[in-house]
């Protein structure tokens, strides 16, 4: 990739109301494995297996063990310059909501303040009888855990295959989509549903939307702007393109 297009740079610092969708992309260069794709998790394990609540009645210490794991993948992981740029966007007024699929927490380690977490938090855990919630700040050591209010498992607070999206996070998602004018789509393969209607939703209402992926996604077709790129690369020239050009007004990144 060359560098940024100018009409890409301009459709975000000109922006009134910029909205990000974001997914396991954005965290790969964090070192968060992705889901689908070359080295994608779906590749070495089966959904049904880990990522529904059967799987979770059936087996909890298994589904737990996996999900262990990633948490202390995800521990161990830093923020990137995506979500840096993604908070310091915030920060300056120009991003006005972060709408998320990843349940790492990266963005609100990095500073986001606004963000939707669409598909949950791997930081929580829910009680699956009595709905006891707590957030929890290093892997569990005990599998399963339990709920210290009435002794049942306690499950990732996150939302798995064949889960509705908690209803405030999807209306709070709806809300802010209908609200804006462009929408930047980063990391994400656009295949889960109802997340990946958003972009489908925001294009019909005419708002620009731009996506950052190396690879072309079913969103690509819908998209105003595709730009081919990582995450952490977008970021990169999307910067030194607001430095270098003084058109561009500098102090809004
Ligand atoms: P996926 O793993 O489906 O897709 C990741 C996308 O990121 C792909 O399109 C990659 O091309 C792209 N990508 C890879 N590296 C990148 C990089 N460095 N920079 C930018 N993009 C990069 O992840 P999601 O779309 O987030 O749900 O998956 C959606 C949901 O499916 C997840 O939230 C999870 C999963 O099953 C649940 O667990 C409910
Ligand atoms: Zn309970």
């Amino acid at each position: 990739m060359r560098g940024v297009p100018r009409r890409v740079v301009k459709s975000i610092l000109e922006s009134k109301y910029l909205v990000a969708l974001t997914g396991a992309g954005v965290s790969a260069e964090s070192g968060v494995p992705t889901f689908r794709g070359k080295d994608g998790l779906w590749e070495k394990y089966r959904p049904e297996e880990l990522a529904t609540p059967e799987a979770f009645e059936k087996d909890p210490r298994k589904v737990w063990e996996w999900y262990r794991w990633r948490m202390e993948i995800i521990s161990k992981a830093k923020p990137n310059l995506a979500h840096y740029s993604l908070a310091e966007l915030e920060g300056r007024g120009t991003l006005k909501c972060l709408i998320t699929q990843n349940v790492d927490g990266l963005h609100r380690r990095a500073g986001s303040k606004r963000v939707i977490e669409l598909h949950g938090s791997i930081w929580r855990v829910r009680c699956v009888r009595c709905g006891y919630r707590a957030d929890v700040e290093e892997p569990p050591e005990e599998l399963p855990p339990v709920c210290p209010n009435c002794g049942s498992p306690l499950r990732p607070d996150v939302v798995w295959f064949g889960e509705p999206i908690p209803r405030g996070a999807w209306e709070g998602a709806l809300e802010e989509v209908s609200k804006s004018d462009v929408l930047l789509v980063i990391g994400t393969s656009g295949t889960v549903v109802p997340a990946a209607l958003i972009p489908r939703m925001a294009s019909e209402r005419g708002v620009t939307v731009i996506e950052v992926n190396p690879e072309d996604t079913p969103i690509t077709k819908i998209s105003t702007f595709k730009v081919s790129s990582t995450a952490v690369e977008f970021f990169r020239r999307f910067k030194l393109m607001c430095k270098s050009d003084f058109t561009f007004s500098s102090n809004r990144l």
